[in-house]
């Protein structure tokens, strides 16, 4: 339709991604064969039944277990083509793609496979579809302060590749102050900073993200509005939220698309962005979500127009390269 080519036309960045999350059923499968693993699956379909969830929890157990396929540095730029594709035709020209290296090196995957193979599907895309990307390295907040600092260690080799760090994982019960040290240590190397905050977890988290972590964007951040201070104070600082509507129906965040805050966010001052998460699991891409959002909300195009905007100012590109994509 008209509306469709409006939103696939509108040039967006993607900054919340989890590459893993991206793995559609089709191609877990076609892993699984490549590298003698066995799933738990039949069936594509009966892989995409079990994409059911009713907490954040519940999705994680799944979205590690379907991680498993990933074995070379083949299979880890192969699941990133494919997604750059995929974003490509829904007008997505920048992707700052979330990695969990913790997953791999964890199952005896060395790291030099999962970046080397992300860092060439980055290339290829760049060249071949004219998208832009860059790495953001997620800590899982599940795992000790301790795996973290490991974590960083083993990515020293590829510092000047990895543009952000991240936090990601079961969030209640594994406040931002865990990490505190761990991300003073990656700020101090150069590295720019982000966290998942108030997702599931409370106010608090996202007052621990900014203060104690001292991030330059909060994703997801829903809860935030919960307390109106911290929403002013998000507001004020023009604190990018990193909100994935899809992802929040599917994790029970909201119960119902129509219940989505993304207007009233937009409403509060607050610079929110459209995401996609994890795709592969929450049933849509990131032209879906704005149509979904639209839909839903009754969001009017400049509204879709700012949310991209907001995706090129909330990026982690140089300003001058964020700006010419305006
Ligand atoms: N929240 C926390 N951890 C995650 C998510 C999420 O939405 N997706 C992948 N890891
Ligand atoms: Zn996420």
């Amino acid at each position: 339709t008209d509306f469709d080519s409006f939103i696939t036309g509108l040039p967006k960045a993607e900054l919340h991604l989890h590459i893993e999350g991206s793995l559609e059923p089709e191609l877990m499968f076609e892993l699984a064969h490549r590298n003698g693993v066995t799933i738990p699956y039949g069936s594509v379909e009966e892989v995409r039944a079990a994409y059911d969830f009713s907490n954040l929890q519940d999705f994680l157990d799944i979205y590690y277990a379907g991680a498993n396929v990933l074995r070379t540095r083949a299979d880890f730029h192969d699941m990133a083509m494919a997604y750059f594709r995929r974003a490509a035709r829904d007008g997505v020209i920048h992707a700052e793609l979330m990695f969990d290296p913790q997953t791999h090196t964890d199952r005896g995957i060395p790291f030099e496979e999962v970046i080397e193979g992300l860092l060439s599907a980055m290339k290829q895309a760049e060249t071949e579809l004219g998208i832009t990307s860059l790495l953001i390295m997620s800590f899982l907040r599940h795992l000790s302060e301790d795996a973290a600092f490991e974590t960083l260690a083993m990515a020293e080799l590829w510092l000047d590749r990895i543009t952000a760090v991240g936090l990601d994982s079961s969030e209640v019960g594994h406040p931002p102050s865990k990490f505190a040290r761990v991300f003073a240590a990656a700020r101090a190397k150069g590295l720019r900073l982000t966290a998942h905050a108030g997702e599931e977890g409370p106010p608090d988290y996202v007052y621990q993200a900014l203060d104690q972590l001292q991030v330059e964007r909060i994703d997801h951040g829903n809860r935030a509005l919960e307390d109106a201070d911290l929403t002013a104070r998000l507001a004020a600082e023009g604190m990018t939220l990193t909100v994935c509507p899809l992802s929040n129906l599917k994790l029970c965040v909201v119960d119902d698309l129509q219940h989505h805050p993304i207007d009233r966010m937009l409403g509060e001052g607050l610079k929110a962005t459209i995401n996609s998460d994890d795709p592969a699991y929450f049933g849509g891409y990131i032209a879906d979500i704005y149509r979904a959002v639209m839909e839903a909300r009754g969001l009017a195009r400049e509204d879709l127009v700012k949310l991209a905007r907001n995706s090129f100012t909330g990026s982690f590109l140089p300003r001058e390269k964020a700006d010419a994509c305006l």
